[in-house]
């Protein structure tokens, strides 16, 4: 098992990030001027002032562009630069090009626009009362939720609030352009989608898609935010490019970026649940209000994953889930880790914690009792197949021993009155496909040098999650060569086409089978050569391990220097391009049924806290978690998704808060008013246990996607704070609104008090 093979130089400060790589003397610096207002008709924009700065080279908007002004993918309603209206605060509407980042900025300050504004809506729900809706609503429907209601023994309703999510990746939204001969352009940008970038700055500069080169080296962490989002930027630097024929760059300050970019979308939703006396959920009808922002972007995407993982790895017989894209005046909510499945699975988790709560049942109780089993549908009618569920529940409560946590908690309530502790169980289930059927594809090129080293180009994005070293440890597996002789190339759009997005956790699935088809067929011309050259009778049983080239097992003298040279010599083909579209899923987006994902990952977790009740702040003690991970490719990157991942549902679910004025301004407009987990945040004992003997036939080497399915544990530690909040107050009813802040604790336990005494 290898490391991280970026590692080293990460923490040397020698990875090189697009504001890293060597400039061109030529250079310019493009900054953005973005609407102050939320909503209006633009009257005019002035632009003098600006150009008056010295060392500004221009200031472009709308008006240059000189085809397409779009950067949407499934709507197109996304404005590279804002034309006859804005629609939030934030939006870009002219960009300052200048000799360095500092003047554009100047110039960007002196930037004038008048608006005739109109009043803008921020709320989900007042947006949809209002018509404002992105795309269709959409409805999953199994059994009939209507004729079951009569028959359950309790039923509970209620309603729960999720917030954003700033994504906070290191390297903020970057790209730059290069003009080379002929009209065509070298872009280097930081995206997931190098090929979405090709197509917007094509489609914008009215030129052929092979005159734009989309080069991405690595990202400084994406987390989604660089999905459909980091289009925009290098489009805005590609006009700047165009404009002048000169190389343009756009980093944007944290500040920016901040302020400009969209994040995770907040739900507010309503739930009705049913269940039998024993705790089985009979019925469960759940409707989510998507706060999209302003602009669709990823957004219905989203919302079909929220209706996927609105039963979490619950079976539940009769569902209706309806959802619905409601679009405000504020910053264009985009993919966040998880994708709407975190908003979907913390609302079922809601409703079931009111029903323990009616039913006098530990929440545990319920929640264990309707795990999906083999066989069982989920809303969307698809069958599980090999669920694990029940598996990694039992192992987590058999392994930590959650009866002795359970006590151990007791015991310190009963002697402590102002501190309390609570634990809650949160089992994960998430399917791993992009739910758009066709994006389920990537290719795979792979060179074979004469110094028998390898250069393996695929669509898969380095985004810190490791996919790099996942394909280095599968390329050498496949060959039977040290991972030492394989470079994995930049993506380029001239080596590997037609990319979906690095995304939906299933990069080192798509991209490593498409590798793998690409290995066997060097495999299968260089055996052959072998076999011949060597005089063997069965070709079949020619095999490199270790570098060896062997026969039935033995060594032939041959090494792979030996067979990459006399191959070449011998005129063999020692390059390859492999395909790999993921088979056997089929979802249909009229009856909102079918196989949509080729797997589901599942895992549970348990989170221990202590709250202090009397100041709202609290500890995360610990996160124990048992995890199916397949049999993973690479365990050290397997077990840093599975902590990254936490960390981000933990904070989601915590101190991360996203707080808007009610003129649609970005309060929380820095890191230092938005708080971010860190390590000392992060409980000291977190304890990642992985399911063993368990293998995937959809993946290579039968590991299992990782990325965004740990993000969702996180969802435990709303429920362990409100757990020991409730052994504080037992008599008192707690919202289900996160993220729970301590702001919102104190509030929640003393805020009538509070307000008594401040009157
Ligand atoms: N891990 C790191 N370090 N940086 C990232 O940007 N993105 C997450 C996850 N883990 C991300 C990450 C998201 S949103 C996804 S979809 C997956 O990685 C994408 O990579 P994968 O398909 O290789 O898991
Ligand atoms: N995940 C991430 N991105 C996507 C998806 C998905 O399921 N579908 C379309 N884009
Ligand atoms: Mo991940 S949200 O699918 O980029």
């Amino acid at each position: 098992m290898i490391k991280h093979i970026d590692a080293a130089s990460h923490t040397r400060g020698e990875s090189q990030y697009i504001d890293d790589m060597w400039q061109p003397a030529d250079l310019l610096h493009a900054a953005v001027y973005a609407s102050p207002v939320a909503h209006g008709k633009i009257v005019s924009i002035e632009m003098q002032d600006a150009l008056k700065v010295e060392g500004v080279a221009a200031v472009f908007t709308a008006q240059d562009i000189p085809g397409r002004n779009q950067h949407g993918t499934i709507i197109q309603d996304d404005l590279v630069l804002a034309d006859k209206d804005v629609h939030y605060i934030g939006e870009p509407v002219a960009v300052v090009v200048a000799r360095t980042p500092e003047i554009a900025r100047a110039g960007v300050k002196r930037v004038r626009m008048e608006v005739k504004e109109s009043p803008g809506v921020f709320d989900a729900r007042e947006a949809y009362a209002k018509g404002e809706i992105i795309g269709q609503p959409l409805t999953f429907t199994l059994g009939d939720v209507d004729s079951v209601w009569e028959k359950c023994a309790i039923v509970v309703a209620g309603s729960t609030e999720t917030g954003g999510q700033e994504h906070a990746y290191l390297e903020t939204q970057s790209a730059r352009v290069i003009p080379l001969e002929g009209n065509t352009w070298r872009v280097y940008a930081s995206t997931q989608s190098p090929t979405a970038v090709q197509k917007t700055i094509a489609l914008m500069l009215n030129i052929p898609f092979p005159q734009v080169e989309v080069d991405v080296p690595r990202l400084g962490g994406g987390f989604g935010g660089k999905e459909d989002q980091a289009t925009q930027w290098a489009a805005i630097a590609a006009l700047s490019a165009w404009k002048l024929k000169r190389p343009v760059q756009i980093v944007l300050s944290r500040a920016e970026d901040v302020r400009m970019t969209g994040k995770r979308h907040p739900y507010s939703s309503d739930f009705k649940m049913g269940l039998s006396k024993e705790g089985k959920i009979l019925a469960y009808e759940v409707k989510m209000y998507q706060n999209a922002g302003a602009t669709a972007d990823l957004s219905p995407a989203i919302l079909y994953r929220s209706l996927f993982h609105a039963t979490n790895a619950y079976y539940v017989p009769n569902v209706r889930a309806f959802a619905v894209s409601c679009r405000t005046n504020l910053l264009s909510n985009t993919a966040f880790r998880g994708f709407g499945g975190p908003q979907g699975m913390f609302v079922i988790e809601a409703a079931i914690a009111k029903a323990a709560e009616k039913l006098g049942m530990a929440k545990e109780e319920i929640q264990r009792k309707n795990l999906i089993k083999e066989g069982e549908m989920f809303s969307y009618h698809q069958q599980v197949n090999a669920p694990r569920a029940e598996r990694t529940w039992d192992e987590a409560m058999q392994i930590y021993k959650i009866s002795d946590i359970k006590k151990e908690i007791q015991a310190y309530n009963d002697k402590h009155y102002e501190t309390k502790k609570g634990c809650a169980v949160m089992p994960i289930c998430f399917g791993i496909s992009f739910t758009t059927t066709f994006l389920n594809q990537a290719s795979a090129l792979v060179h074979i040098y004469t110094d028998g080293n390898i250069s393996v180009s695929t669509n898969g994005v380095e985004m810190g999650q490791g996919v790099n070293t996942n394909l280095t440890e599968i390329t050498a597996r496949a060959l039977g060569v040290r991972p030492e002789r394989i470079k994995i190339e930049s993506n380029n759009t001239k080596r590997t086409v037609n990319m979906s997005a690095s995304a939906a956790s299933a990069c080192t699935d798509l991209n490593g089978n498409a590798l793998l088809h690409a290995t066997a067929q060097l495999c299968e011309r260089l055996y052959t050569f072998a076999a011949s050259e060597l005089k063997l009778a069965d070709k079949a049983k020619v095999a490199v391990v270790a570098e060896k080239v062997l026969y039935d097992g033995k060594e032939t003298g041959w090494n792979w220097d030996k067979l990459i040279i006399s191959g070449y010599l011998n005129r063999v083909d020692l390059s390859a391009h492999g395909f790999y579209a993921t088979p056997n899923i089929a979802f249909d987006a009229k009856s909102n049924q079918g196989n949509a994902f080729a797997y589901h990952v599942f895992g549970t977790a348990i989170i221990e806290v202590t709250v202090d009740c009397l100041r709202g702040t609290y500890d995360i003690d610990a996160v124990k978690l048992v995890h199916d991970g397949g049999s993973s490719v690479n365990q050290l990157i397997l077990r840093g998704q599975v902590e990254g991942g936490l960390a981000q549902g933990l904070g989601w679910m915590t101190l991360e808060e996203i707080k808007f004025n009610e003129k649609g301004l970005l309060l929380s407009n820095a890191l230092a008013s938005y708080k971010v987990p860190e390590t000392y945040f992060m409980p000291d004992d977190i304890q990642v246990k992985f399911l063993e003997g368990v293998d995937n036939p959809a993946s290579p080497f039968g590991a299992k996607a990782v990325g965004e399915p740990p993000l969702m544990y996180g969802i435990g530690v709303f429920f362990a704070i409100r757990s020991a909040m409730q052994t504080f107050s037992p008599n008192k009813t707690f919202a289900f609104n996160a993220p729970m802040t301590p702001e919102r604790v104190l509030m929640e336990l003393h805020g009538d008090y509070l307000k008594e005494v401040q009157r």
